[in-house]
Formats: C-alpha cells, structure tokens, sequence
C-alpha cells in the first residue's frame, strides 16, 4: 500500500482517505448543494492554523461555513443544545464534525437533536432509544484530528449528563456520518501524549473487540489487523511523527470503531467511570486500565490472548507475554501506569465500581464481571499491583 496515495472505500461508510484529502471537501459539498455548514470543532482546536486553513478552503471552494466551538473535553448535553440553536440560528444545511472523538460525538449529536423534538436522553440506547430517531438527519460529515475513538466512522454519540456527568450511549445506525475525510496530515502536530492515548484508545478498542463474546468473524478479522496496524506504529507515530506512521495510525482507528461493533468490554466499562468522576481523557483511562482489565480476562481468554502474542510476533508469545507487552507499550509511550498518579483515592473506588457496573460495554466482555470485581480491578490499578 503507498500511504501517499488518495483512497475512496464505501466501508462502512463513505470514506475518502489519505493526505491532503481535505482539499476535497469543499466541492464535495458544493457538489451536493450544500452551501452552510456548520463547522463542529473544540475551542482549543479552533485556534490552530489547521482549523483555520480548513474554514478558509471551505470559504474559498464558495461555501458559507458557521463555527460552533462549545465542547466540554467529555462533551455534556449543553454543548449539543446550543448547537441545534447555531444551527438553526444561523440557517445552516449540512454539520462538519472536524477534530477528536469530544467534536465529533457533538456534532453528530446535534445532527441527532436538529429535527427531534424528543429529549436528547430519550435516544439512550441502553433504553432502545434508537426506534425514536424517526425525522430528518442533516448532512453529516466528520473529520477525524486524533487517531483513537474512530467516532468518525461510529453510529453512537456519547454524551454526559450536564449535572450527574453520567455518560449515555445515543446510538442509531441513521448516525454515520454521510462520508468521512480522513487526511492523516491533519494528526501530524498532534501534541505526543494526545498521539499515545488516542492509540491507545484505539488498540483497546481492536483487542476487547476480538475478545468479545458473540460470533463476528468480519469484526475479528478487522480487529487483527487493526492491532498489526498499531504495533507497527504507535511507538514511531508518538516519538518520531511521519506521515506513514500517522497514516497508519489514523488507518487503525477508523478500523476499531467498525471492529467494535462486535462489543466491547469491561476496559471501557472502567475507562467511562473514570471520565466521569476524574474528567479524565477517554484514552488515557483506558491506557491505565487496559492491563488490569486483561489480566482478569486471561482466566476465560488465555487462548485468544496467547494467539494475539504469536500473531504480533511478540518475545514471550504467550498470553502472559501478551499483557506484558502492552505493559511495556504504555511506559515506552510515557503515559501513566496507575490510577493514584491521577488523583483516584481508595476512598472513590466504591463510586467507580458502581458506575462500571452500570455501563453496557461490558456486558460482551468475555468474562461475566460483577460489582466487586470491579472494586477489585480498580485497586489493583489504584498503585499498580496485579
Ligand atoms: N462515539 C464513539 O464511538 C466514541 C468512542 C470512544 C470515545 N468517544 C468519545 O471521544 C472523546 C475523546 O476523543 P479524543 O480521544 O479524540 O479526544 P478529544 O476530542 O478530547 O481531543 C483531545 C485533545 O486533542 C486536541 N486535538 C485534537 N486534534 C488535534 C490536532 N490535530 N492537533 C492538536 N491538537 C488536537 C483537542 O483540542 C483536545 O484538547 C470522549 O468524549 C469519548 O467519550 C466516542
Ligand atoms: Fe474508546
């Protein structure tokens, strides 16, 4: 494969993929007779010359682009109303879902609220939600700027409660974006911590993925390749960025978020109450918590595990070998190892498991999880211990 070149794949979505792909979208639009979009992107994010250039290309292919900035880092329904009000205020006709998984999830979210009158958390889909989106959806594109949730190509938006910080799962397979522009170049001044947790969401995502019950072998097989993607360039991506790592890497996010619609597992279980209760970034959580959730699955996914060793041509190909290696992947990558280096205390353990217990994620992990196992994995992760 040549990194280089420019790619168009209909799986699952329309995805237009390589460097400098981005040029594209104006006409894109045009083509379409689209004229107003409204340009989702995080405050922090349209500050840098790429939102900028972006806005600019869009302006001169004649479109009439409206920003729209208000994002919480884990995005809360106050960002999605006021959203729906630009959006109407400002007569715009198609919505952009430009930067991380936090923009995009917006703005797929506001997508959702244009034209349902419904409340936003009707659309749970822990309550069967998705038989209420029923009305128009607007033109949805999304542009990925970190490699990790894989939002982009996602058919759920994952929104908090603006009081409780509980997150709720929104999701309708009506919720892919139309088509997806994915210009790695745009990752390429990611700031390297951002690069090694986004990976890392996205590795979780590949590995609970193909350790998740139920029988998916088109997802498994997306899955491998996803972690082959990963383990050949993570590490480069993070310490030396070039534009074939991050070629790759944005590759195997994108890939993740379709591997996942097998399931996922208690990791992102854990990883959502830490948000929750910590604010704290989606994949550094994961990151932190990604080896403790394995060591508990190895009792019931020792096989696939120890597969996953040989088939990334680990030292120690055995499953043991396999969760030392993401041990030693997350310290190479210079994130954190414990939750006590985040400021959990022993004292919110009781909290956090409460909170897993009720996330949905795990219940495809392969291995039943109770309450108490969850207080468990919490504090073997709180200094370390496993
Ligand atoms: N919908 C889904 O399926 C799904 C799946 C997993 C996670 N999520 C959600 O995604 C969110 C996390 O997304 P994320 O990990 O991409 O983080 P993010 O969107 O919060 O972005 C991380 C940081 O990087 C900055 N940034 C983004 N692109 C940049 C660039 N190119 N250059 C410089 N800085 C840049 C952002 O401004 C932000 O400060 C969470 O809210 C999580 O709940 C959604
Ligand atoms: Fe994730």
């Amino acid at each position: 494969m040549n990194w280089n070149q420019h790619y168009n794949y209909h799986f699952p979505t329309e995805i237009f993929f390589g460097p400098g792909i981005i040029k594209k979208l104006g006409e894109h639009l045009k083509q379409r007779n689209l004229k107003k979009p409204l340009l989702v992107t995080d405050e922090k994010l349209s500050q840098l010359p790429l939102f900028k250039k972006i806005y600019e290309s869009l302006k001169s292919s004649g479109l009439d682009p409206e920003g729209y900035h208000q994002i919480h880092k884990n995005p809360i329904k106050n960002d999605v109303l006021s959203g729906v009000e630009s959006y109407h205020q400002k007569n715009c006709d198609s919505i952009i879902g430009l930067g991380g998984g936090a923009s995009m999830d917006v703005a797929r979210g506001i997508a959702l609220k244009c034209f349902h009158e419904r409340d936003l958390f009707d659309f749970d889909d822990s309550l069967g939600g998705d038989q209420y989106v029923t009305e128009k959806i607007p033109y949805f594109i999304t542009v990925p700027t970190t490699s990790g949730t894989g939002s982009e190509v996602g058919r759920s938006t994952i929104i908090a409660d603006d009081i409780t910080k509980e997150k709720k799962i929104l999701f309708s397979p009506r919720l892919m974006a139309k088509a997806v522009f994915a210009d790695p170049e745009l990752t390429l001044d990611l700031p390297f911590h951002v690069t090694a947790a986004t990976g890392m969401d996205a590795f979780t995502h590949h590995i609970e993925a193909y350790l998740a019950k139920g029988f998916n072998p088109l997802c498994d097989g997306l899955a491998l390749e996803g972690m082959k993607l990963i383990g050949e360039s993570l590490e480069k991506a993070t310490h030396k960025p070039c534009l074939e790592t991050h070629s790759k890497m944005m590759m195997a996010a994108l890939m993740g978020a379709t591997a996942f619609q097998k399931g996922l597992g208690l990791v992102h279980s854990t990883a959502h109450s830490l948000s929750t209760l910590f604010d704290l970034h989606h994949g550094l959580a994961n990151a932190i918590m990604l080896k403790y959730g394995l060591v508990f699955n190895a009792k019931t996914s020792g096989d696939k595990l120890q597969f996953l060793s040989k088939f990334l041509n680990l030292e120690n190909q055995t499953a043991q070998g396999f969760i030392e290696y993401i041990e030693f992947l997350t310290h190479s990558l210079g994130l954190p190892q414990t939750l006590s280096s985040q400021g959990v205390k022993e004292a919110d353990i009781e909290k956090l498991a409460g909170l897993a217990i009720k996330d949905v994620c795990h219940q495809s992990n392969p291995r039943p999880v109770t309450e108490y196992d969850f207080r468990n994995i919490y504090k073997q992760a709180l200094k370390g211990d496993h």
